[in-house]
């Protein structure tokens, strides 16, 4: 892999009470306790983040949270701002994620001002793109792809670009066992990254795209070995601390 810095980050989802989210961190503190070559995000849903962050002063992992509103404040019952996100010392937040736009309508106008507003308040990015089944079989992937990035891609400067995390993560290879084939795998990360480029071409190198889609430790190594991948999101397999630290050392070792 050329010279991008690897991404392992844990999507938590609906999952962990505020003890098993500080028992998790606790024993990946024990053992990650040098700088790693590979950044480790654990994104953990909202009631987590504020404890979770007083765990992780030493800076080698890093905290997410997996959605946000666009707004700073107001009359938005049950949401949650960027800002009170960086009051609990959030770094990234999962944007575009297919639980967000399938189960919760989140549409490509709506994950756009979250993202505009992610980038204002000073958090990163980490933004999913991914395909349907039927589109998949369809032919059509490029053509989702295309769309869920256009907003983006019309919107965002360099520097900008440089903040974030890209994300494919087809929809139907999420939670069912089922990963996508390294043919796959690999042909959809170039494509996001030559399109992506064309608009940007100084991003063409600095992009980090990584894969997400039933990633578990029996896949793992063939998956970090295919070119263009520059690290997992990872559901299932991130909610026991063994299987997520073991993923992080096939990653590591593949620099
Ligand atoms: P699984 O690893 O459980 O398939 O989930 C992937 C995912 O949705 C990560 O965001």
């Amino acid at each position: 892999m050329d010279n991008r810095i690897p991404v392992v980050a844990a999507n938590w989802k609906m999952n962990k009470t505020i003890s098993e989210g500080k028992l998790f961190v606790e024993i990946l503190n024990n053992k990650i306790l040098y700088k790693p070559e590979v950044d480790i995000i654990l994104c953990a849903s909202y009631p987590l983040l504020f404890q979770m962050n007083l765990l992780l002063d030493s800076g080698n992992i890093q905290l997410g949270a997996q959605n946000m509103h666009w707004e700073l404040s107001g009359p938005f019952t049950g949401e949650v701002s960027p800002l009170m996100l960086k009051s609990c010392g959030v770094q990234w937040v999962i944007l575009g994620h297919s639980e967000r736009r399938h189960l919760f309508h989140e549409t490509d106008e709506t994950i756009m001002k979250k993202v505009i507003s992610a980038l204002k308040s000073g958090i990163k990015p980490i933004f999913c793109v991914g395909e349907k089944i039927d589109e998949r079989k369809s032919g059509r992937t490029e053509e989702v792809l295309e769309r869920q990035l256009s907003g983006l891609l019309e919107t965002i400067n360099e520097v900008e670009l440089n903040r974030f995390i890209f994300a494919y993560e087809p929809v139907w290879a999420i939670g069912t066992g089922e990963n996508a084939t390294p043919s796959q795998v690999k042909i959809t990360h170039r494509f996001i990254r030559e399109r992506i480029s064309r608009r940007i071409p100084e991003c063409l190198e600095k992009l980090r795209i990584i894969y997400g889609g039933s990633v578990n430790l029996d896949n793992a190594k063939e998956l970090i070995e295919i070119e263009g991948v520059d690290g997992f999101l990872i559901g299932g397999a991130s909610l026991e601390v063994e299987s997520f630290e073991k993923i992080i050392n096939i990653v590591k070792e593949n620099e």
